[in-house]
């Protein structure tokens, strides 16, 4: 389905496939790193680009999907210890304190499937179902 600008909207999964509590990560290009995460606690719902604004492009996580922090209250990067809020993307502890995530639109269709909107050339064709839990 396309959105504006040669961006469209790309289903990534079934809204049931999330943690009511956590986050998850897709490699929207299929080169085996997450190029974006969602990040779920309750009814917030948030998604950003796996790209650490200390060091662009660098990605967050140590391991597949290790996005938040024990308390799972911030996004943790495990390069320098940075800690961001879940709502904001907001740095507010470590080498860049008051920088953000970049954030990606989400939205959830027929009341089922999460899907996020992109660049056309930033995505391969199809993303599975569950491709990346
Ligand atoms: S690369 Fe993320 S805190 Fe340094």
């Amino acid at each position: 389905m396309e959105g504006t600008g040669g961006s469209r909207w790309i289903r990534l999964c079934e809204l049931s496939a999330l943690p009511l509590v956590g986050a998850r990560g897709f490699d929207l290009r299929g080169q085996g790193v997450d190029d974006i995460f969602v990040i779920r606690q309750h009814a917030l719902l948030r998604g950003y680009w796996n790209s650490c604004p200390h060091w662009p492009g660098a990605p967050l996580p140590w391991r597949k999907h290790a996005y938040l922090c024990h308390d799972m209250n911030y996004i943790g990067c495990h390069g320098h210890g940075a800690r961001f809020t879940l709502d904001e993307g907001l740095c507010v502890l470590g080498p860049c304190v008051g920088q953000r995530l970049e954030s990606v639109a989400l939205r959830i269709e027929d009341g089922t499937y999460l899907s996020v909107l992109c660049a056309s050339d930033d995505v391969r064709t199809h993303v599975g179902l569950g491709d990346s839990l």
